[in-house]
């Protein structure tokens, strides 16, 4: 029996990595830490959270002396490393939660699994980054492992500065870490105030569709399982140390993905071709929007054979029907009545 901490497992990518967790690795205890910020979310786990090989701990990664105790209490075989504030328009416009919960939770953690791991055997601190680190590129070029850390954003510089400080603990203290840098996710469960639930939601409502600046900017798009499958995959066969960058070689303009978006949602409305690309609406440009973002993943797929499975237009397809069946989630986290109910499940911490 392994005991793995997920943190971050009630946000987006984190639920589909507990869930893929829980129902691949019975023979694990999955242990869910998440503090349930307005981004995190249980009714996401709800299929799951019976299954005996489930915990969920309710708690604040930034708080240092409760991630000791709860390193000794269960004695963490494993890290996946989730949680973080992650949304780049707030770290705009306040920055001290990304930097708190990004960098200040991150050494937490690292400084527990140090704590109990008294070598590197059977041991791994998994933290899962963005491809955002890299800055900006112009119209060619992809992303590589090495290519120079150049964060613009305060959410993408507090990545940077953690993805630096879990190599310093590998370096210094022989931790032993993987960390992963991937590109855009898409998918169920993602929070509406990203682009794509964002504009999902707006078509539905026949509310306006912010486009930024010109919508030329341009985002490498990726399903969110198949991230999940990487996560599973580099967790258990990547080597110690390393980095491996996740993409979809999938690269599409903000204003060709929402035209895309608004084809479908036509089709699914049952409105005539052309209604809901009406609502698209440009608005102020985010302030140091990066260009475009697009990811070289040679080395995940020559060393670990893994390639994404889902071609773009299923896959926004399987999201938009995810959405459209569920009003009730997307009504419930706009207006925060989840946040509420959770609330008074769990004392805060
Ligand atoms: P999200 O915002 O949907 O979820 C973040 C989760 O972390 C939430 O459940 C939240 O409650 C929890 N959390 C936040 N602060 C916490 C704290 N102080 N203590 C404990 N829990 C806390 O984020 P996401 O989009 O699922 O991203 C997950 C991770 O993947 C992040 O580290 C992000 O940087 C990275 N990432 C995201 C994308 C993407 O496209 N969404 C792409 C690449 C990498
Ligand atoms: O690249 C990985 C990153 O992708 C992750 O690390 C982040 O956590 C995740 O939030 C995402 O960041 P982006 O800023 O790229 O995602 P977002 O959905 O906010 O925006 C996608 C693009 O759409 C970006 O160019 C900004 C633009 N946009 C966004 C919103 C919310 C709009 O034009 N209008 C909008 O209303």
């Amino acid at each position: 029996m392994k005991t793995i901490l997920i943190t971050g497992g009630a946000g987006f990518i984190g639920s589909h990595v507990v869930r893929l967790f829980v129902n691949k690795y019975p023979d694990y205890h999955i242990v869910n830490l998440d503090v349930l910020t307005y981004a995190g979310n249980l009714e996401n786990l709800k299929d799951i959270d019976t299954l005996p090989n489930y915990e969920f701990v309710k708690g604040d990664i930034n708080d240092g002396p409760f991630i000791l105790e709860l390193f000794e209490k269960y004695q963490f075989d494993g890290v996946l490393h989730l949680a973080a504030e992650s949304h780049v328009d707030r770290s705009i416009a306040d920055p001290m939660a990304f930097i708190m919960t990004n960098i200040v939770g991150t050494v937490n953690l690292l400084n527990g699994a140090r704590k109990i791991w008294k070598s590197s055997e059977g041991h791994r601190f998994y933290h899962i980054s963005t491809d955002e680190v890299y800055g900006s590129l112009g119209e060619t070029g992809l992303f590589l492992e090495t290519t120079s850390y150049d964060p613009h954003s305060p959410y993408s510089a507090s990545k940077a500065s953690s993805d630096h400080l879990v190599r310093a603990y590998h370096d210094t203290y022989k931790l032993p870490i993987v960390i992963t840098n991937c590109s855009n996710n898409y998918g169920p469960n993602q929070f509406p105030e990203k682009l794509i639930p964002l504009s999902i939601h707006n078509i539905s409502q026949n509310k306006p569709i912010p486009i930024y600046g010109k919508g030329e900017n341009i985002r490498d798009w990726l399903y969110v399982e198949d991230h999940a499958a990487a996560i599973d995959l580099v967790f258990h066969e990547g080597k110690d140390g390393q980095t491996y960058n996740i993409g979809g070689h999938n690269e599409w303009t903000n204003i060709a993905l929402i035209l895309q978006l608004c084809k479908t949602m036509d089709k699914k409305l049952g409105r005539a071709e052309g209604t809901s690309e009406k609502l698209i609406t440009y608005v102020k440009d985010r302030a140091g929007h990066d260009l475009r973002y697009a990811i070289d993943s040679t080395k995940i797929q020559k060393e670990l054979g893994w390639a994404p499975s889902l071609q773009f237009e299923e896959g926004i397809e399987k999201t938009v029907d995810w959405y459209l069946a569920n009003p009730d989630w997307l009504e419930n986290v706009s207006s925060g009545a989840y946040e509420k109910y959770y609330e008074k499940q769990y004392v805060n911490r």
